[in-house]
């Protein structure tokens, strides 16, 4: 952790395919948030509080949502933030549901929910500073993958080559997965190291994709 940053941020790995979840602290108020429960509680060990105040969801995938309700169980409940899309998952929970672009506010900290479909109708990134928690929308290496029902490449392209990859080119991506040689990269390192965001065009990008699908 930088000595200078007003949050931390606490990986852990695991869960049902080399999962990450992900606790993102204010360092000023304390207030905590975690990003994706792919991992129960303990996972995070004497680093949660009941300063645990939100519970941001990539998508709804089972596997980033597994834990759920052993983080419902904390008291007070954490609230539930996912895309409307998602929203009906969690009937008996309290949720907040965010649009694209709007803010959510942890402690002093800000976030900016960007709508990033194509793995899944619901896929959010969450834009904390320099640092983007991507889900299964952009791993280390590659994009995420379009095989899931719901899943469409033309929206995953938007997703990562409009929306994505016009953000600053230092910007560091967390992903939802451990799949890369490393854990975390920034956008002009991953680029570099991923045909699958050197394509051309849109045409491109689904002939690339189409090709990786096809060979795994
Ligand atoms: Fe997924």
């Amino acid at each position: 952790m930088n000595p200078t940053q007003h949050f931390s941020i606490r990986s852990a790995k695991g869960g049902y395919d080399h999962n990450f979840s992900y606790l993102v602290t204010c360092l000023e108020t304390g207030e905590q948030c975690l990003i994706d429960p792919a991992l129960p509680p303990e996972t995070f060990d004497k680093y949660i509080s009941s300063a645990l105040t939100k519970i941001i969801i990539t998508h709804t995938h089972g596997d980033h949502i597994a834990y759920l309700n052993a983080y419902q169980d904390m008291n007070p409940q954490p609230k539930i933030i996912c895309h409307p899309l998602g929203k009906d998952k969690f009937q008996s929970f309290k949720i907040h549901p965010v649009q694209n672009e709007e803010k959510v506010t942890i402690g002093n900290l800000a976030f900016k929910i960007l709508h990033t479909p194509g793995h899944y109708p619901d896929s959010i990134c969450i834009l904390l500073e320099n640092i983007l928690f991507t889900g299964d929308t952009l791993f280390v290496g590659r994009t995420g993958r379009v095989v899931s029902s719901g899943s469409n490449i033309q929206d995953l392209y938007h997703s990562v080559y409009d929306t994505i990859l016009n953000l600053p080119q230092e910007t560091i991506i967390y992903p939802g997965h451990d799949y890369g040689d490393k854990s975390t990269i920034s956008l002009d390192e991953n680029i570099k190291i991923s045909p699958l965001l050197q394509a051309i065009d849109e045409n491109d990008f689904i002939s690339k994709m189409n090709t990786y699908e096809q060979n795994r």
